[in-house]
């Protein structure tokens, strides 16, 4: 049998304090997609988010497992979370996001050229959650993919939709996140379940109209030395569903949320640096940070470290919690419905999760 200790980077969890330190590490130049694309050429033309109707506070789940709601909020910045109705699914909440995201755009389904869905939580193994979104919006025939990089998979969708439309013969991609871990965490574990929550967000993306707005650069990475630091170790080829694996809940998010936290902080200010650097700007001609909200904390640490001041971060983790691929998007569409983000604005974008992967994009709004 396996265990979180298979894995090199899953040691043991360094002693507690109220924040974790992270090492510095230069920001990596090696990346797909690393750095500047030249003129933008690609823009997001429409956002969306669905979010389920439940809420789960924390003071609900004090009722379910030993913790506090003043742990929660001093340790993440979380004050409640929404969950799936049952029966909803995780295609079901895609399709809504990404149904408000062509609305916005004013592209019609049989328009899109490809659909990416950024989810380790999909309907079901086999076929992609990609599939069931695509025929829900009655969009044809266009390829429809899953993309597996947990909190990271919305920023991979970004730079991969993006590259396809740079290449040619690709007009206009559905970039999704979508998440529904509330049926892949225990609930019995005060660790994991007070962190995560439901959630779709989505953007449509298409050709810019030559006025220098749209992605300036993505810069996506991945060090697979990290993976026994957050990941669902049954349920696959190495540990196949058994009735040991369900009793050992195996099946189960599983997750040594300090070295989660330090390689956050490191990696999401070495990605972070790494788009201004490539941009030739600072922190200081960043007008929003649209980041994966994971953990408040580490966003102040990030804060911190790239000097990019606390007041341009967009928060709404208060009312999410961590809803891994969906947050950026949802975060986005929220900021633009509160009418905060202008036009001609730069966004930075960063987010981090199992993988470890992640990255970060620089948009000219
Ligand atoms: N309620 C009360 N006490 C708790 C809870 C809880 N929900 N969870 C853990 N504790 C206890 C621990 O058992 C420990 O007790 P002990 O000292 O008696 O052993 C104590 O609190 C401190 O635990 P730590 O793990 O050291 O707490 P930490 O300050 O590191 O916070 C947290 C834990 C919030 C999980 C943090 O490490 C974190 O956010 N890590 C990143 C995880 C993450 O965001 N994962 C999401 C996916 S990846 C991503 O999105 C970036």
């Amino acid at each position: 049998m396996s265990s979180s200790s298979d894995h090199p980077a899953a040691g043991s969890i360094p002693p507690s304090s109220s924040s974790p330190s992270a090492p510095s590490s230069p920001p990596s130049v090696r990346s797909f997609g690393g750095g500047k694309v030249g003129a933008p050429a690609v823009r997001i033309l429409g956002t969306g988010r669905y979010t389920p109707e439940k809420i789960v506070t924390n003071v609900d789940l004090e009722k379910m497992v030993d913790t506090s709601d003043a742990w929660i909020v001093e340790r993440t910045g979380i004050r409640e979370r929404r969950v799936a109705a049952p029966g909803e699914l995780t295609s079901d909440m895609a399709a809504a996001a990404g149904r408000m995201a062509l609305e916005k755009a004013g592209i019609s389904a049989d328009e899109l050229d490809m659909i990416i869905v950024g989810t380790i939580s999909g309907d079901m193994p086999m076929p992609a959650c990609a599939a069931f979104v695509q025929q829900k919006l009655g969009a044809k025939t266009c390829p429809s993919f899953d993309l597996s990089a947990a909190c990271a998979g919305f920023l991979y969708g970004l730079t991969i939709g993006e590259r396809f439309i740079r290449a040619g013969g690709v007009r206009y991609v559905l970039v999704i996140g979508v998440e529904l871990l509330s049926r892949l965490l225990n609930w019995e574990d005060r660790k994991t379940c007070v962190l995560f929550g439901d959630g779709a967000g989505a953007v449509v993306i298409g050709p810019n109209d030559g006025d220098g707005r749209g992605i300036l650069s993505t810069h996506i990475f991945t060090d697979g030395s990290l993976a026994g630091s957050l990941f669902i170790p049954g349920g696959g080829s190495k540990e196949p569903v058994s009735q040991e694996v369900v009793d050992k809940r195996r099946h189960l998010v599983h997750m040594e949320g300090q070295d989660v936290f330090k390689a956050a902080v490191r990696n999401l200010s070495s990605a972070s640096q790494a788009a201004l650097a490539a941009n030739g700007v600072s922190g200081k001609d960043v007008d929003w940070v649209v980041a994966h909200q994971a953990n408040l904390r580490i966003l102040q640490a990030v804060s911190q470290r790239v000097e990019l001041p606390m007041e341009r971060f967009f928060i709404n983790i208060h009312k999410y919690g961590n809803t891994s691929s969906a947050s950026i998007p949802i975060a986005l569409d929220e900021l633009l419905g509160e009418g905060k983000l202008k036009q001609g604005q730069l966004v930075l974008m960063c987010a981090l999760g199992a993988g470890i992967s992640w990255g970060s994009a620089l948009i000219r709004w």
